[in-house]
């Protein structure tokens, strides 16, 4: 069992206090939680973009990866349409999972809301069966909640 020590959620915090580029910010907490949780393979966002009315590929550590993911589709685009954070013991077993990578087996997502509006979906696939726990999965909700409070979303707004 692996374990997430919970004062990432206060470095994230710190370390994104002063900055007001969604990209810079996104891209650091995607390194912050790569580094901090091993057996992952990929770590990043899917970004709601009104453009597209998809949600787009942000700021990620791993492969190359699936660009547009519709609402409702996936892990991802059901954590969008649901509002609600997902752990995937096997991602197998998820109807509809989209397979960016073929090392994923299992997977958490959590939705990020800023002003009361879903601006994406943190993904984390691990190339391990059943790789998270709900202790994890609770800390990090607070870290997206942490993190949501440094994203500026009219600013985001101008690429997604
Ligand atoms: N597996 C996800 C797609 C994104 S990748 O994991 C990076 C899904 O089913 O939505």
């Amino acid at each position: 069992m692996y374990t997430l020590d919970p004062i990432i959620v206060d470095q994230v915090d710190a370390l994104m206090t002063g900055e007001t580029n969604p990209v810079v910010v996104l891209s650091n907490a995607s390194a912050m939680l790569a580094d901090a949780m091993p057996a992952t393979n990929w770590v990043g966002f899917y970004l709601f973009s009104s453009k597209t009315g998809t949600l787009d590929l942000g700021p990620f550590q791993g492969k190359v990866a699936c660009t547009h993911i519709k609402p409702g589709s996936g892990v991802v685009g059901t954590a969008y349409a649901e509002d609600k954070s997902l752990i995937v013991p096997n991602v197998h077993e998820f109807a509809g999972h989209i397979a960016c990578d073929s090392a994923s087996n299992s997977e958490v997502v959590v939705p990020m809301t800023v002003d009361g509006r879903i601006i994406g979906i943190l993904d984390i696939d691990s190339p391990e069966l059943d790789r998270f726990s709900t202790k994890e999965q609770q800390t990090l909700i607070e870290f997206a909640a942490a993190l949501a409070k440094h994203v500026d979303a009219a600013a985001l707004s101008k690429v997604y």
